[in-house]
C-alpha cells in the first residue's frame, strides 16, 4: 500500500464501494425458473415481518439492472458488493442449474466491468434454497457439500471476472437470529441447532475456499463477519463476565477457528451439551488461509448481567434501528483484531445507518447519515494510521431495500427508493459520497505531483 497518507486521503489502491444483497433488492422472486428461498417462505409466516411485506418485488433490481448499474457508476465507486441468490441459479440447491439466473449475474458482472467497477461477490447472503431447508438446512452436514458445489458452479460462470468472493455474510446472524432466537429465517428456536449451523457454515466456508483454489480461482477469497466491540455496562464482575461471554459468542467463536483452528474453550464450556459436533479434520479446514477478512460494522454492543442496556439513556445518537452511533468502536475493533489475530487485509464490507428520510421537493436531506458515514470513514483512517492493514470500505447500502424482519420501513440506502414508482433519488449522503470519492482521486493526483 502507498505510503502517501494524510487524513482525508487513502492509499491509491483503496477499494471504495457500495453494498447490497440479492434478496433485499432483486424481487422477481419466482421469475425465470428461480426456486423459493427460506426468506420467501419465512415472509409468509404471519407477524414475522414488521410491515407484513416480502421480497416479491423489492427494488425490482432484477428488471432494472442496467439502470442500477448506471447509478452505481455515477457514484464514482470502484467496487460493488452484491450477492448471488443460490435458488435463482440452482432452484433446489442441488441438481439442475438455471441458465436464466446465471445469465442475469453474468450481465451484472459484465456490466460492472464495462463501467470499470470491480465485482465483489458474496455467495451466501442468507437466502438458502427452501428445498435444502426441507432436508434440515444448515443443520444438516450434507448442506456443506451442496454449498461447495454451488460455489464451484458460480466460479465456472463468473470466477474469471469477479475481483473477490466471500463465502458467507454474517454466520453469527444466520445461526443465532435464524436458529436460536428465530427472528430471521428459517425461524428455528434452538441453541443446539444454532451452534451446529454455525459450525457447518464455517466448515463449508473452508471447504469452498479449498475447492475454489483447486479449481484455479484467482479471485480474492474470504468471509464476511458482523463484529462489534462488546462493552460491559458497568465495571462490576458480573457485567464484565457477561461481556466476555458475549465477545466469545460474537467475535471469538468465528475469529478463533479462522485464525487459530479452535473454538474458544470458555464458550464451549458454557454451551455444555449445546456445543456443536465437530468431526476430525474440520478445524483444519476452517482455518484455510484467506486473502481478506470482511467486517460489517454498525454499532457497539453493551453487556449487562442485570436489566438490558437502554440505548435511549446512553446519551449517544441512536438510529432508526435503535443502534447507537459509535464510530470509536470501529477503530477499537480493528485495532483489537489486528493485535489478537494474524489477519489478512480487512475490508469494511458494510457500514451505514437507517434514519428518517423525508423526501422534500425531490430531495432527501439526510445530514445524519452523511455524518455517520464521515465519522466511520474517519474511524477507519484512524485505525490505518495506527498500523492496521485495511483494503477497502463499502457503504450499506446502495439503495433503500427490504430490511429483513423490519420490512421496507427501515431505510439504509444512500439512494432513496419510492416503492410505488421504483424511482431512485440520490439522497444528500449519496451526493456527499460522490464528491468525497472524486476528492480521493484529486488528492491522489496531488500526492503524485
Ligand atoms: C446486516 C446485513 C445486511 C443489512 C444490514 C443492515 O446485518 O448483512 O443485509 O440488513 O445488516
Amino acid at each position: 500500500m502507498s505510503s502517501h497518507h494524510h487524513p482525508d486521503s487513502f492509499p491509491d489502491d483503496f477499494v471504495w464501494g457500495v453494498a447490497t444483497s440479492a434478496f433485499q433488492i432483486e424481487g422477481a422472486s419466482a421469475a425465470d425458473g428461480k426456486g423459493p428461498s427460506i426468506w420467501d417462505t419465512f415472509c409468509k409466516v404471519p407477524g414475522v415481518i414488521a410491515d407484513g411485506s416480502d421480497g416479491t418485488v423489492a427494488c425490482e433490481h432484477y428488471q432494472r439492472c442496467e439502470q442500477d448499474l448506471d447509478m452505481i457508476a455515477k457514484l464514482g465507486v470502484n467496487a460493488y458488493r452484491f450477492s448471488t441468490s443460490w435458488p435463482r441459479v440452482q432452484a433446489a440447491g442441488s441438481g439442475a442449474w438455471n441458465d436464466k439466473g446465471l445469465d442475469f449475474y453474468e450481465r451484472l458482472v459484465d456490466g460492472l466491468l464495462a463501467r470499470g467497477i470491480a465485482p465483489y461477490l458474496t455467495l451466501n447472503h442468507w437466502d438458502l434454497p427452501q428445498a435444502l431447508q426441507e432436508q434440515g438446512g444448515w443443520a444438516n452436514r450434507d448442506t456443506v457439500h451442496r454449498f461447495v458445489d454451488y460455489a464451484l458452479g458460480m466460479h465456472a460462470r463468473l470466477g474469471d471476472r469477479v475481483a473477490s468472493i466471500a463465502t458467507h455474510n454474517e454466520p453469527w446472524v444466520m445461526s443465532m437470529l435464524g436458529h436460536e432466537t428465530g427472528i430471521f429465517a428459517p425461524g428455528i428456536k434452538s441453541r443446539a441447532t444454532a451452534m451446529q449451523v454455525a459450525h457447518h457454515l464455517m466448515l463449508s466456508h473452508g471447504m469452498a475456499l479449498r475447492a475454489l483454489r483447486d479449481a484455479g480461482c484467482q479471485a480474492s477469497l474470504g468471509i464476511v463477519l458482523n463484529l462489534s466491540p462488546i462493552e460491559p455496562a458497568t465495571d462490576s464482575d458480573a457485567d464484565r463476565a457477561k461481556a466476555r461471554l458475549e465477545d466469545g459468542r460474537l467475535v471469538r467463536w468465528y475469529m478463533d477457528p479462522l485464525f487459530t483452528g479452535s473454538y474458544p474453550s470458555d464458550v464451549v464450556e458454557h454451551l455444555d451439551h449445546d456445543a456443536p459436533a465437530v468431526l476430525p479434520g474440520d478445524m483444519d479446514i476452517i482455518r484455510t488461509p484467506m486473502n481478506f477478512l470482511g467486517i460489517n460494522y454498525y454499532s457497539r454492543s453493551v453487556a449487562s448481567a442485570g436489566a438490558p442496556w437502554d440505548v435511549h439513556k446512553s446519551g449517544l445518537e441512536i438510529t432508526e434501528m435503535d443502534w447507537e452511533v459509535y464510530p470509536q468502536g470501529l477503530t477499537a475493533l480493528l485495532l483489537r483484531l489486528h493485535q489478537d489475530y494474524p489477519v489478512p487485509p480487512m475490508f469494511i464490507t458494510e457500514n451505514g445507518g437507517a434514519f428518517k428520510d423525508p423526501v422534500v421537493q425531490g430531495q432527501v436531506h439526510d445530514a445524519d447519515r452523511t455524518r455517520y458515514l464521515q465519522q466511520h470513514i474517519q474511524a477507519v483512517a484512524d485505525a490505518m494510521r495506527q498500523g492496521v492493514n485495511m483494503g477497502g470500505y463499502m457503504v450499506w447500502s446502495l439503495m433503500d431495500n427490504f430490511e429483513w424482519a423490519s420490512g421496507y420501513a427501515k431505510r439504509f440506502g444512500i439512494v432513496h427508493v419510492d416503492y410505488t414508482t421504483q424511482k431512485r433519488t440520490f439522497k444528500d449522503s449519496a451526493l456527499w459520497y460522490q464528491e468525497f470519492l472524486a476528492r480521493q482521486t484529486t488528492s491522489r493526483l496531488a500526492d503524485v505531483a
